[in-house]
């Protein structure tokens, strides 16, 4: 009898698997030899999930009798796994345009911060924003990173400061998610910065005892998914003692610690994460030899955001010290109010470009390693049979084109399929 599945997509010109064995990350020389199949096709079922990814014609003669929902002929085209973004602050009010030329015209990103801009701005718009305009915007920005490939992406709270703004943006991250097909995995950022009028001490105190607390009381409930706990770990802002305490308490609660470290001074975060099991910390700007020692033996993934370097003018990370210690490197757009970028394809074509990535190296770092730093790399960042349906075709002969053609993938991309269905 003839069985039913839900997609076939047929006989695409190449097929990146990234990997195939299982593995939940790549370290360099995995990510510089991804596993790809020339003239494939991958089958999906109505479970979201990936049932089959082979040559075409062995799916062709495994799959002779299946009826399905939906062929896709992929002649001239190529099939990706959905891309992973693993930093984003995509909830909040009041854009930044105006210090985008303050920052043309010679302004550091803390003298900015420090004279009352940057993320105090976005703090002031955003606890006066009602829950309905934030998330409006929040689903604008998911749908124009859906549509440049994103099918995953990490969303942080952390321009509220205080537990009912904060409790806000996680509230209207969760309604994203129960209303759009993007995946979302959501992080608590309380201590993203000090909240003016008050003291780095007093910030750490209130979040310790008021902040997760509530938040922890709502998970327990069933009201609130949070994920992951991250704190800005930087000089003037929250010191390695605070970001200690507040990253146990989260992780004591569950939480996967994913933070910001090292980005403006050498601040050992790199070497704290990895005592605290982290699972990832992002920027690294300035990160030290024994801090990249120290994340590659803890397995802590180096999250990167060539956008932040390149707006703020920054030294870039060193993403091949990284890649050469065995660090697990993966990436994120930064998406906010200082770094406007929803794209993925421009976040790797920028990594090959000034990061010195290769085209393979930075797309497994934008889907199983992201994926990773995630806790998802069971279920996510590559095609593999019982992981998530979630997959771009791109109307290229190879998968390069991705990351060659950039600022203009809107024509590329020619299907963005998440748990086997057409979004
Ligand atoms: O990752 N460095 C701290 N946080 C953000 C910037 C947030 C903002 O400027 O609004 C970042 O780049
Ligand atoms: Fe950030």
């Amino acid at each position: 009898m003839a069985s039913n599945l839900k997609l076939l997509v047929k006989g695409a010109e190449q097929v990146v698997l990234v990997c195939k064995s299982g593995e939940k990350f790549l370290t360099k020389e995995g990510m510089q030899n991804l596993a790809i199949i020339e003239n494939g096709s991958v089958v999906i079922g109505h479970d979201g999930q990936i049932k089959a990814v082979g040559s075409a014609d062995s799916i062709e003669s495994q799959f002779r009798d299946t009826v399905f929902d939906k062929v896709i002929d992929a002649t001239g085209m190529c099939v990706l796994p959905g891309l992973i973004d693993a930093h984003t602050h995509p909830v909040w009010a009041g854009d930044r345009v105006h210090e985008f030329a303050m920052k043309l015209a010679g302004a550091t990103y803390m003298e900015v911060h420090e004279a009352g801009g940057g993320i105090h701005f976005t703090v002031k718009h955003t606890r006066a924003a009602p829950p309905e305009t934030l998330l409006e915007g929040l689903k604008g920005r998911l749908e124009r990173m859906l549509r440049a490939g994103t099918t995953l992406v990490e969303c942080k709270s952390g321009y509220g400061l205080d537990l009912n703004t904060e409790l806000k943006m996680l509230s209207v991250i969760d309604a994203a998610q129960r209303s759009m097909p993007i995946g979302i995995s959501s992080t608590y950022c309380g201590a993203h910065a000090v909240p003016r009028g008050k003291t780095m001490e007093e910030a750490t105190e209130d979040i310790l005892s008021v902040q997760l607390p509530a938040i922890q009381k709502q998970m327990t409930e069933g009201s609130l998914q949070v994920d992951n706990v991250d704190v800005f770990c930087e000089k003037g802002v929250f010191d390695l003692n605070s970001t200690c305490r507040i990253l146990q308490a989260g992780k004591d609660m569950g939480l996967n610690i994913n933070f910001h470290g090292d980005e403006l001074h050498p601040m050992n975060s790199a070497q704290l994460g990895a005592k605290l099991a982290a699972l990832a910390i992002s920027h690294l700007e300035e990160v030290t030899d024994e801090g990249i020692a120290a994340m590659a033996a803890a397995k802590t993934s180096a999250i990167l955001l060539p956008t932040t370097a390149y707006i703020l003018r920054l030294p870039c990370p060193r993403a091949r010290d990284m890649l050469d210690a065995g660090v697990i490197v993966s990436l994120g757009s930064d998406f906010n109010p200082n770094a406007y970028c929803c794209s993925m394809p421009m976040v790797m074509h920028l990594a090959c470009v000034t990061l010195k990535m290769s085209m393979p190296e930075a797309l497994a770092a934008a889907t199983i390693n992201a994926a990773y730093a995630l806790n998802r790399s069971h279920s996510h960042g590559s095609l593999e049979p019982s992981k998530q349906g979630d997959l771009l075709i791109i109307h290229a002969p190879r998968w390069e084109h991705l990351i060659y053609q950039f600022g203009s993938h809107q024509e590329l991309i020619r299907f963005v399929i998440i748990k086997g269905t057409i979004v």
